[in-house]
């Protein structure tokens, strides 16, 4: 089953040096009116850590919040997916939220993990193997915005996708829709979808989960800095930037910027960008939806909303969607 790309105006990726991608994208950023870089540089090996850093600060609710509607209602969720379907999950980084829903699903055909680093892939793979001796483990190492290729088989049974995190918030709501058309491309007629999106609240709480008190969420946004400096040969002073996080209430999202303390100059790769009092980098978008207004961008790339949870609070929900 060859599934097609979502975004084909994109660079191939595989056609060019990561690293020179890299450097392009920062230089481009740099460049701009409002300069910007893109939320995925964030994970690098540090990054990874900062992140997951960041799931454990009492600020960010997310992370936990998701966790607990899996464990309390991790088996009606379980419960909307067909009987013995392959369930794929997009970008699955860590497997502790699939874990909650496996627990439910002991007729499951295969797992398919995607994701884009293999040897992660592999360590997840063989730590649920462990856990879960009698399920198939299919993982696919590929960028899930893409064009990529399901394992031979798995098209003869239902197939479902699981997208935990919220991750669908880091795209602008069109891209969003984008992104979600191909995902039913990519599971096919009828595909039962489970995805993890951030609701709207209190622009306090919001600006908190983004700003923690131990600057664990600032040093992982400075750690884009420090890694266009190992990784680009930049010079670049790093507490001459301060960590910016809050909610842009118009916009619904949560912006993240790093902020230039003073008027100065950076150098990357040879090529100097000038920095003015105040002036920002803008690195990333966190876009926060209510239930209706996910619904609506659901059902506009093709799915129809069958169940949502949330916790008590209505901090984060949990869809299940169908392919019509
Ligand atoms: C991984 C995109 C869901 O937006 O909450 C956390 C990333 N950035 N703190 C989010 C993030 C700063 C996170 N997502």
């Amino acid at each position: 089953m060859t599934i097609n790309p979502v975004f084909t105006d994109a660079t191939p990726i595989a056609a060019i040096d990561a690293e020179q991608q890299f450097r392009a994208d920062v230089l481009a950023g740099l460049s701009a009116q409002q300069k910007f870089l893109s939320a995925k540089y964030f994970y690098d090996a540090a990054g990874s850590d900062l992140f997951e850093a960041i799931t454990r600060q009492p600020e960010y609710y997310p992370t936990r919040t998701e966790i607990g509607i899996l464990d309390k209602q991790g088996a009606e969720i379980a419960a909307t997916l067909p009987a013995r379907a392959n369930l794929v999950e997009f970008g699955s980084g860590s497997t502790a939220k699939v874990r909650r829903l496996l627990v439910h699903l002991p007729d499951l055909a295969a797992y398919v993990p995607v994701d884009v680093s293999e040897s992660f892939l592999r360590s997840e793979a063989n730590a649920l193997a462990i856990d879960f001796p009698q399920l198939a483990i299919a993982p696919v190492a590929a960028d899930f915005t893409r064009a990529f290729t399901l394992p031979d088989g798995l098209s003869h049974g239902a197939v479902a996708g699981f997208f935990p995190g919220s991750t669908i918030g880091n795209f602008e709501p069109p891209q969003a829709a984008h992104l979600l058309a191909h995902f039913g491309r990519v599971l096919g007629r009828g595909a039962t979808l489970i995805i993890g999106v951030d609701l709207v609240k209190e622009k306090a709480v919001l600006d908190a989960a983004y700003d923690d008190a131990a600057g664990v969420t600032a040093a992982f946004n400075r750690n884009l800095l420090v890694r266009i400096q190992r990784e680009l040969g930049a010079d670049i002073d790093l507490n001459a930037f301060a960590h910016r996080a809050f909610f842009n209430v118009a916009a619904s999202r949560i912006e993240m910027h790093l902020v230039s303390r003073i008027a100065h100059t950076v150098t990357v790769a040879g090529r100097a960008f000038r920095f003015e009092a105040g002036e920002t980098i803008h690195t990333e978008n966190s876009y926060k939806y209510t239930i209706d207004r996910f619904r609506d961008l659901a059902a506009e790339a093709g799915w129809t909303p069958r169940a949502v949870w949330t916790d008590s609070e209505a901090l984060f929900s949990i869809h299940a969607l169908v392919r019509s």
